[in-house]
């Protein structure tokens, strides 16, 4: 198998042992005669993967039984909508934290709902650290934010705290499953699935039972999460094939060790690039270094005009989607679960030559 290193946000690299395993049972799930695209999701084989995708979520997040795990369509952006739908519970204040892009398109969202305020926000420092403390209002039905923004490479390493009886509500996307995470401590976990745990087209929604029942009148039965969690998320055919690769990917996970195990390997990862580019006077990230992602590590090169040069060699040495996102360019690496060291290395590497040729 002839495999590149893709650094791309997402959808991203996926394990290749994943990858290898589906391939292997693509036409014939374990001698069903069918591939797990053709399968009933009401059928026993269909049932059996989900409930086994279900058992090992649970398994690898610790996930008590208070909580509800839910496989949905849609994206993270569609929970920028379901959230406040089913959360304000008859309330119509929710608050929001803003670090970057997403947690502001989610608030944005929520505007249509509620009244959704900023309660604190980097925004003045250019989204390049995380606020650990914020005050709510009065009456907050919930408070939201991101714990790791994709785009800008900010990452909360610690739970922010909040009052007890306030859900605390994150988007988990970028880096769900890259470490371990007291869920307990959460009302809701959101993410999309084509990070770190499959391809594109599968949510998931790990939801505190008590918060769900209340959806506004008017929410639509298959963004109702009571309604899904009731129909074990098959309200509708649900995005089968994704849920079959994710529940590999679990395996995959528990195999290596568990949550714990890939945090080491993703500390490992961070590390080796960030000492690389604050060593160096070529290459910069601006995040404070307490809040700097794992999982993506935008970097800017000291001549934007070297950045065409420096995609196109990266990309025939097998490296490839480093191009930054648009509104902020520059370079972004991304390094999720899937991406091995031996793929950072290699990006190292290419930059020290890089700025050695042009330094
Ligand atoms: C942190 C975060 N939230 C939300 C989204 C939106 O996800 P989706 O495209 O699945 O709706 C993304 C996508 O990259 C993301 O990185």
């Amino acid at each position: 198998m002839s495999r590149i290193f893709n650094f791309s946000a997402g959808p991203a690299m996926l394990p290749a042992e994943v990858l290898a395993r589906a391939a292997d049972e693509l036409t014939d799930w374990h001698g069903t005669g069918m591939s797990v695209m053709e399968m009933s999701h009401r059928g026993k084989e269909f049932i059996s993967i989900y409930e086994e995708a279900e058992r090992d979520l649970r398994e690898l997040l610790a996930i008590r039984a208070a909580y509800k795990v839910l496989f949905l369509q849609g994206g993270a952006t569609l929970q920028f909508a379901q959230v406040p739908m089913n959360l304000l519970r008859g309330k119509d204040k929710a608050d929001y934290v803003v670090t970057g892009e997403w947690s502001k398109k989610a608030v944005k969202e929520a505007k249509k709902y509620c009244d959704a305020a900023i309660v604190a926000t980097s925004e003045d420092r250019g989204f390049t650290y995380a606020p650990k403390s914020f005050s709510l209002r009065e009456k907050t039905a919930y408070v939201h934010y991101c714990s790791n923004e994709t785009i800008g490479g900010v990452e909360y390493h610690e739970v922010p705290k909040v009052p007890s009886e306030v859900p605390l509500v994150a988007d988990m996307s970028s880096h769900f499953l890259s470490r371990p995470v007291d869920v307990s401590k959460f009302g809701l976990i959101y993410a999309g699935a084509q990070k770190n745990a499959g391809p594109a087209g599968l949510t998931f929604v790990i939801v505190r039972e008590d918060l769900i029942g209340n959806a506004t009148k008017g929410t639509p039965s298959v963004m109702d999460y009571k309604a899904q969690a009731d129909a074990d998320s098959m309200l509708n055919t649900p995005s089968t094939y994704a849920m079959y690769i994710a529940g590999l990917v679990f395996k995959w996970l528990k195999q290596l060790g568990g949550l714990a195990s890939i945090e080491q390997k993703n500390i490992e990862k961070a590390r080796l690039l960030y000492d690389y580019i604050d060593a160096s006077a070529f290459y910069q990230n601006p995040v404070a270094k307490e809040d700097r992602s794992r999982m993506n590590v935008p970097f800017t090169l000291r001549d934007a005009k070297l950045d065409e040069e420096f995609l196109k060699g990266a990309a025939k040495q097998g490296m490839v989607q480093l191009k930054g996102h648009r509104s902020v360019g520059g370079m972004r690496a991304s390094i999720y679960n899937a991406m091995p060291i031996e793929g950072v290395r290699a990006l190292v590497e290419y930059m020290r030559e890089f700025e050695k040729r042009h330094g």
